[in-house]
């Protein structure tokens, strides 16, 4: 696949809820996303303002004691929002009876430790500190990932961004 990045600085934690609700907009119907970062680089932070975009309403808690939270979704279908770090073995992930019947979305931090254990994704968020506020890097995993970040780009007007329109075409 010719993946195609796109990047963008977040000055602040209110920046990283607008890149969460951005992505909400304009998420295919089906999407599994890997989030990665170290320890506070913003990944709840996004999850939180993503499912908020969705219309999820009440407490929305990091899944760190839980692993997972489960969100029925306004619009149809179910969120999923897993935090991986605590577990030892990606095969722990069977154990959990992880119920993702009818799940349309899944946001997961640390993927890295479900490996294996996930379904094929979409979208790889990588989020990283940069002075006193955030960097990321959005990747596709998939076609639909790839023509998601072309509709990111455009809904990202107010962020810095570089992205698939911008990139400059190759020579030929
Ligand atoms: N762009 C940003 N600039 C500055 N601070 C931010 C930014 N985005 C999020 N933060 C802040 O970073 C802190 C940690 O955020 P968060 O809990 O989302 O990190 P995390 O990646 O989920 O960490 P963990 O791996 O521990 O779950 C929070 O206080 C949040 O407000
Ligand atoms: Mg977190």
């Amino acid at each position: 696949m010719t993946a195609t990045s796109l990047e963008c600085v977040l000055p602040d934690a209110d920046a990283t809820a607008r890149l969460g609700a951005a992505l909400a907009a304009t998420q295919p119907a089906q999407a599994v996303v890997l989030l990665h970062g170290d320890l506070g680089a913003g990944k709840s932070t996004l999850a939180r303002a993503w499912l908020r975009a969705l219309g999820v309403e009440g407490a929305i808690r990091s899944p760190t004691y839980t692993l997972v939270e489960h969100y029925p979704l306004p619009a149809g279908g179910k969120g999923l929002h897993l935090d991986l770090y605590r577990i030892g073995d990606a095969r722990e992930l069977d154990f959990l009876g992880l119920d993702d019947a009818g799940a349309t979305l899944w946001l997961v931090e640390w993927p890295e430790r479900g490996r294996g254990a996930l379904p094929p994704a979409d979208l790889e968020v990588r989020l990283g500190v940069e002075g006193d506020g955030r960097r990321a890097v959005l990747m596709p995993l998939s076609v639909s990932g790839e023509a998601w970040l072309a509709r990111l780009a455009g809904e990202l007007r107010d962020l810095p961004v570089w992205g698939p329109e911008e990139v400059a075409p190759g020579p030929g």
